[in-house]
């Protein structure tokens, strides 16, 4: 058994987002998402659930921080709901929208925790969709305005500033699959819209430092380390492309400021309308960058993939592999000229519940967290700039097309009573944070 001790001033964190826990979906002025309109539209939900409650988090904010505390958290990463504080995406405010976001800021600052917010979970006014959200490059200028109000509003509390949370997952969820809002399947308008959402970025980059030049700007991207099923030359080619093909998108355009070959390849005849001036806007420095891991990717040049003999496999059917993480840290490392790193989410869904004796035994997210965190600091020493870890999630909530059926909270909802039940991951995760350490293997 080794301890690890991690840095003085380690930003230690759990994160949420609007949708997945606010509830509230039509209280107080707010405006429909795209979220509300796809969770609505029947058979596109698992469990036909939606987020008009959810954790009821807008009424419950300040038993959730509470919650906050007894974690200890040094930081909490939410996002906010674009139309609480713009109904229609743009023009004009809605005060109550403001007020709520302000008294949750206010409250977290009360309880000494870092508020790390982003500005987009994905959750798009409506009336932008209305309008070809993503896909018309209006909705990047609307989306540089509302940042820029959001930053002159909160700035003065707020340090860390999130443009977007995981854009692959909103081009090609949100418009290849059509697992997630808006449903699209179509691949002419997902590579439109995953250039277009970088362009949004680089705006939205330059909006948040022209009305706050104190704060710190960063995205947020989610990657998955490809590894090779096998040592075969031909699958470890297949697993680089596979790499290439997908995480090297967001990458390469913001760090290396062009797009990679691999792209154009992939993109073939859908090439999205790139302007003059846009690779440099969405290469422009930032402060920090958020890293979402969960899982690899293993990749074999024949395609077929079987579960790995002997691993383990979380709800969501992601093989749990901790190594990979470090792996993963130490290569962007060394591949791109990053600015500190913050791990902005990583955790796992298991099916737990609630024992006889009242608590929630949940073994293995306790032990996946603790190899994860064990991976990052060794990652750490391999010298990647690690500065803070958010656990997803704080608490069970909205899982996207999932609904309610994948729960990775450290806390366990109860979605009949709004009951909320520390896991035996929660408190073994405070004790990690008190120590500042983690032991293991
Ligand atoms: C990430 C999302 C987050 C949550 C986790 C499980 O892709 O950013 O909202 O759904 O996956």
């Amino acid at each position: 058994m080794t301890t690890y001790k991690f840095p003085h001033n380690f930003l230690w964190g759990a994160a949420t987002a609007a949708y997945q826990i606010e509830g509230a979906w039509n209280e107080d002025g707010k405006g429909e998402s795209i979220w509300d309109r796809f969770s609505h539209t029947p058979g596109k939900i698992s469990d036909q659930s939606t987020g008009d409650i959810a954790c009821d988090h807008y009424h419950r904010y300040e038993e959730d921080i509470d919650l906050m505390r007894r974690l200890g958290l040094k930081a909490y990463r939410f996002s906010i709901a674009w139309t609480r504080i713009l109904p229609a995406g743009r023009g004009r405010i809605n005060p109550k929208g403001l007020d709520f976001y302000d008294r949750l800021i206010d409250s977290l600052c009360a309880a000494n925790i870092e508020p790390f917010l982003t500005l987009y979970h994905w959750d798009l006014p409506q009336a932008l969709q209305d309008e070809g959200g993503w896909e018309n490059r209006n909705t990047c200028h609307a989306f540089a305005d509302y940042s820029a109000l959001a930053v002159k509003h909160f700035g003065d509390r707020v340090k860390y500033w999130t443009t977007f949370n995981e854009p692959s997952v909103v081009a090609f969820d949100g418009n290849l699959s059509g697992e997630h809002a808006p449903g699209n399947q179509d691949p002419r308008i997902t590579y439109q819209v995953a250039h277009n959402l970088m362009v949004a970025h680089g705006l939205g980059v330059q909006a948040i430092r022209s009305a706050n030049s104190k704060v710190e700007a960063g995205i947020v991207l989610n990657l998955w380390m490809a590894d090779p099923a096998t040592d075969k030359p031909e699958d470890i080619a297949e697993a680089n492309a596979a790499w290439d093909r997908s995480e090297t998108l967001f990458l390469d355009p913001i760090f290396k400021g062009h797009y990679p070959l691999a792209a154009y390849d992939l993109v073939g005849e859908n090439m999205p309308k790139i302007y003059d001036g846009d690779l440099a806007l969405i290469s422009q420095e930032l402060d920090y960058v958020g890293i979402n891991f969960y899982s690899r990717n293993l990749v074999s040049a024949s395609g077929n993939i079987d579960k790995v003999h002997g691993s383990e496999y979380t709800e969501m059917g992601w093989e749990v592999c901790a190594p990979a993480m470090r792996r993963m840290l130490v290569k962007i490392n060394n591949e791109y000229r990053l600015p500190p790193i913050y791990i902005t989410e990583n955790g796992s869904a298991f099916k737990d519940e609630v024992g006889a004796d009242g608590k929630v035994h949940d073994p293995r997210r306790l032990d996946y967290l603790k190899q994860h965190f064990i991976q990052t600091r060794l990652a750490m020493q391999d010298g990647v700039d690690v500065r803070g870890y958010m656990v997803w999630s704080l608490m069970d909530n909205f899982e996207w097309g999932h609904g309610f059926t994948k729960r990775f909270g450290l806390i366990r909802m109860d979605y009949e009573t709004q009951k909320r039940t520390f896991k035996d991951s929660g408190d073994w995760y405070a004790e990690v944070i008190r120590k500042n350490e983690v032991s293991g293997t």
